[in-house]
C-alpha cells in the first residue's frame, strides 16, 4: 500500500502559516503590504492583546470584486504576477499569494471588501467558509483577524506576552510610517492611539512623532547615485544615539528589508563620530532597476538578494561619509548668515608615541622645561573661564572645550591600550594613598587588570605601587576613583572587556573638568595631543571639540 499521501489545500495552508505569519506582526505585515499595494492612501491597523486577541486593518484602496475576494483566499492566487518573466522584475510588495490562505487556515478572519460600489462579507474559520453574502460598506477593504492559532497549540505558547508582541506590530508600524511618508497611517493598541502619521510626505514630520522635537531638529537629508543605483534618505545627527540597530530603517524600491551588512556600512561611517556600541536613527531608500533585486528568497520577504552589491555598499558608504564630513566639521564661528566649514587640514603629523620610556606620571604635575609642544602650528594662549582653551595658528583663533578635547585624547589612547593588550608599568617613587575606597571583590586584582597595582591597608585604605604608563596624562585619582565607578556597576569588568560605552564614561571621568584652571603648558598638551588623534573634531559622545574664528570675518566684525 502506498504510503505517500497529497496533503489537502488545508494541511499546506497551515505549513506555509509558520513561516509566513510566524507573529501578529507578520500578519500586521501581510495586510498592510496588501493595503499599500491596493494603492492605498490611509491605513489603519489596531489590535487588542498584542494582535493574540484581534487584528483589523482597513485600507481606502482599490478593493475586491465577488469574485476576487474569495479567490485571494484560495493557494497561491495573486493579482501581482501572471507569467515566469514576472518573477524577474516584481513591483509589488506581496507576489507568492499565499499571505491570506496562510492566515485564514491558523484563525478566524472576517473580510470585508467594497469594488465598484457593491461589497462582501466573507467569513472564513481557521479554512473553512462560514458566510459569504452581500453587506452596504463604505470604499476598500477591511481584514479581521481573531482567534490567532486557537488551532496551533505549540504555536501559541511560542509566542511572547502580549507587550512583547505589541511592540513588535509597534516597530513594524514605524518602519512602514519611514518608508512610506506619503500614506497616512494610524496604529492602535485597543483604544489607545500608538502611531498617527498624516501622509503628507514630510519625513521630518514623521521623525518628530516618533523621537520628538529634538531628534527631528537635528535630521539631515542625503542623496546619491551611482550607475545602478539611487540612494537617498535621512538621518539625525550622531549627538542623538540609540542603544540598539533597530533605528536604522532600510528600503529598497519601498520594500522594507533586512540588511546586514548595510547596518555594517552604516556603523563603520557612524562610529567616528559616537561610541561604537552606540547607533544612529537613520532611513535609507535605496532605488534600483527591479531586475537587479530578487526578493524570492523567503516567504517572509525581509531578505533580498541585490546584484552589484559592492557599488551599492560603497555609493551608500560615501554619501554618508561626506554629508557627516560637512555636517559635523567645526564650524567657523562668524556672523555671516551661512556658516562655513573647516576642511580639516590642521591635523598635523602624528609624532611619534614614545613606546618604552617612562613618561612623568602627571601632566599637572610636569616641570615646565621638561615639556615642549610639538605641534609648533597650534599655540596655546590662554584659557578663558576655567572651560576653554584659547589657541591660534595661521588660520585663525580657536576655541577648544576642554573637557571634550581631553575626553578624546583618553578615549583614543585607551582604545588603544586595549587592542594592545598590555601596558607597561611603572613603580612610583613615592606610593600614593588612597582613602575611602569602596567595598569591591578581589579589588587588588581587579585593578591588576587595568594596570594598576595595589597594596590594601584595610577595608578602605589602599595604597599605590605602580600604575600603567598609559595614565601619563591622567590624575591617577580621578582615574582611579572612574575605575571604581565601572567595577560597582559591572564586577565582572576588565580592561579589555570594556564597551565602548564605559571606555568613553572613563575618558569622561579621566578628563579635566570643564572649571578647572589649568597651566598654558598642561592645556597645550592637551591641544595637541588632541590635533594627533583620528577624529579630533569630536568627543566620544559626538559634541564639537571646538570651533575656529577665521581671521576674515575678524575683520569683518571691525569694519576694516
Ligand atoms: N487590501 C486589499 N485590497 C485589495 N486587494 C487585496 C487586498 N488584500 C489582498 N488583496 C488581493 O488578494 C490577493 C491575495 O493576497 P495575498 O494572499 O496577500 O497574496 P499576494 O499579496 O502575494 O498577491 C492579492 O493579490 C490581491 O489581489
Ligand atoms: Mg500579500
Amino acid at each position: 500500500m502506498s504510503k505517500i499521501k497529497q496533503l489537502s489545500e488545508q494541511m499546506t495552508n497551515r505549513i506555509a502559516a509558520g513561516e509566513v505569519v510566524e507573529r501578529p506582526a507578520g500578519i500586521v505585515k501581510e495586510l498592510v503590504e496588501n493595503a499599500i499595494d491596493a494603492k492605498s492612501s490611509t491605513i489603519s491597523v489596531e489590535y487588542i492583546l498584542g494582535g493574540l486577541e484581534k487584528i483589523i486593518v482597513s485600507d481606502n484602496g482599490q478593493g475586491m470584486d465577488e469574485t476576487d475576494l474569495r479567490k485571494a483566499f484560495l493557494r497561491h492566487s495573486t493579482s501581482k504576477i501572471e507569467k515566469e518573466a514576472d518573477l524577474h522584475a516584481i513591483n509589488s510588495l506581496g507576489f507568492r499569494g499565499e499571505a491570506l490562505p496562510s492566515i485564514a487556515s491558523v484563525s478566524n478572519v472576517v473580510a470585508k471588501s467594497s469594488y465598484n460600489q457593491k461589497s462582501f462579507e466573507l467569513h472564513i474559520n481557521n479554512g473553512n467558509e462560514l458566510s459569504f453574502e452581500p453587506i452596504s460598506f463604505g470604499k476598500g477593504t477591511t481584514l479581521e483577524v481573531s482567534q490567532l492559532f486557537y488551532r496551533l497549540p505549540a504555536r501559541l505558547k511560542y509566542l511572547k506576552t502580549p507587550q512583547y508582541e505589541a511592540s513588535r506590530i509597534n516597530s513594524l508600524m514605524n518602519s512602514f510610517a519611514l518608508g512610506y511618508p506619503e500614506i497616512a497611517f494610524s496604529v492602535k493598541n485597543e483604544n489607545r492611539t500608538i502611531l498617527e502619521t498624516k501622509g503628507n510626505g514630510k519625513l521630518d514630520e514623521i521623525i518628530f512623532e516618533l523621537y520628538g522635537a529634538q531628534a527631528a531638529s537635528m535630521t539631515k537629508e542625503f542623496s546619491g547615485e551611482s550607475s545602478n543605483f539611487k540612494i537617498s534618505g535621512v538621518y539625525v545627527l550622531p549627538h542623538i544615539q540609540r542603544a540598539n540597530k533597530y533605528h536604522e530603517y532600510f528600503y529598497l524600491n519601498s520594500r522594507m528589508i533586512n540588511y546586514f551588512s548595510m547596518n555594517q556600512v552604516v556603523h563603520d561611517v557612524f562610529h567616528r563620530y559616537m561610541p561604537r556600541d552606540r547607533f544612529p536613527i537613520l532611513v535609507l531608500n535605496i532605488n534600483s532597476d527591479v531586475q537587479l533585486v530578487d526578493v524570492n528568497v523567503h516567504p517572509s520577504k525581509w531578505q533580498v538578494k541585490i546584484s552589484f552589491e559592492k557599488e551599492l555598499l560603497e555609493l551608500v558608504s560615501k554619501t554618508l561619509n561626506n554629508s557627516l564630513m560637512s555636517e559635523m566639521a567645526p564650524k567657523v564661528m562668524s556672523h555671516q548668515p551661512t556658516q562655513q566649514i573647516i576642511q580639516p587640514t590642521i591635523k598635523p603629523t602624528p609624532t611619534p608615541q614614545p613606546t618604552t620610556k617612562i613618561e612623568p606620571l602627571n601632566l599637572f604635575e610636569q616641570p615646565e622645561s621638561e615639556y615642549e609642544s610639538s605641534q609648533d602650528k597650534m599655540k596655546v594662549i590662554a584659557q578663558h573661564h576655567g572651560k576653554y582653551i584659547l589657541a591660534e595658528n595661521e588660520e585663525g583663533l580657536f576655541l577648544f572645550d576642554q573637557h571634550a578635547s581631553m575626553e578624546r585624547v583618553m578615549y583614543e589612547m585607551f582604545i588603544k591600550k586595549m587592542s594592545e593588550k598590555k601596558f607597561d608599568q611603572q613603580q612610583l617613587l613615592t606610593p600614593l594613598v588612597l582613602k575611602k575606597v569602596p567595598y569591591v571583590e578581589n579589588l587588588q586584582d581587579k585593578l591588576l587588570d587595568f594596570g594598576i597595582e595595589v597594596d590594601l591597608l584595610s577595608e578602605s585604605e589602599l595604597i599605590v605601587r605602580s600604575l600603567p604608563t598609559y595614565l601619563d596624562k591622567v590624575d591617577p585619582y580621578n582615574f582611579i576613583n572612574s575605575i571604581f565607578d565601572v567595577l560597582k556597576e559591572d564586577s565582572k569588568a576588565s580592561f579589555v572587556s570594556l564597551n565602548d560605552h564605559k571606555i568613553a564614561t572613563m575618558a569622561c571621568k579621566a578628563s579635566i573638568r570643564f572649571n578647572e584652571r589649568h597651566t598654558i603648558l598642561s592645556l597645550q598638551r592637551i591641544v595637541d595631543d588632541l590635533l594627533v588623534c583620528e577624529n579630533p573634531y569630536h568627543c566620544p559622545h559626538g559634541r564639537p571639540t571646538f570651533v575656529r574664528l577665521d581671521p576674515k570675518s575678524l575683520l569683518k566684525e571691525f569694519s576694516r
